[in-house]
């Protein structure tokens, strides 16, 4: 019993994501996160994506897909938005609307502490 549940768990948290994490999955595997960051905060000219509003990402998402920018910077998101279908669009934006940080993933450990005198 104990066994079948735990198969369950395991197909569920396969086949059964939400679409926060299909989102989350796309993307990391779409590489996103190389220009607008590991938690969406942006880098440099890149705009942040957390907790955006989800109707204008999936406007932004669907006119880069109809290969439309209005400035040549916006030009670059275009190839990374072609390949999107609906579904995807629709599980990012819920990823980046939703956003909430990850507290247990990449931290930094500041739990060791020194003690001694160092030797000096
Ligand atoms: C090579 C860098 C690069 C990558 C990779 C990239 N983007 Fe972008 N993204 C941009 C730039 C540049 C803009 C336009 C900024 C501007 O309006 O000047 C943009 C804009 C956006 C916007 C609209 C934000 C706004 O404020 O209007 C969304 C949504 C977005 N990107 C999502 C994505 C998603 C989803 C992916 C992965 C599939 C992705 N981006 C990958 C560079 C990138």
């Amino acid at each position: 019993m104990r066994f079948i549940l735990l198969l369950f768990l395991t197909f569920h948290s396969i086949f059964a994501q939400t679409p926060y994490e299909k989102g989350k999955d796309l993307y990391i595997s779409s590489a996103c996160y190389s220009c607008h960051g590991h938690k969406l905060e942006g880098i440099h000219r890149y705009p942040y994506l957390a907790n955006r509003a989800k109707g204008y990402m999936t406007y932004k998402l669907k006119r880069f897909r109809e290969k439309k920018a209005d400035t040549q910077q916006q030009e670059m998101m275009i190839g990374f938005a072609v390949g999107l279908s609906d579904e995807d669009i629709d599980n990012l934006t819920t990823y980046f609307r939703d956003y909430v940080e990850d507290e247990s993933s990449e931290r930094y450990d500041d739990s060791y502490e020194n003690y001694g005198d160092g030797g000096s």
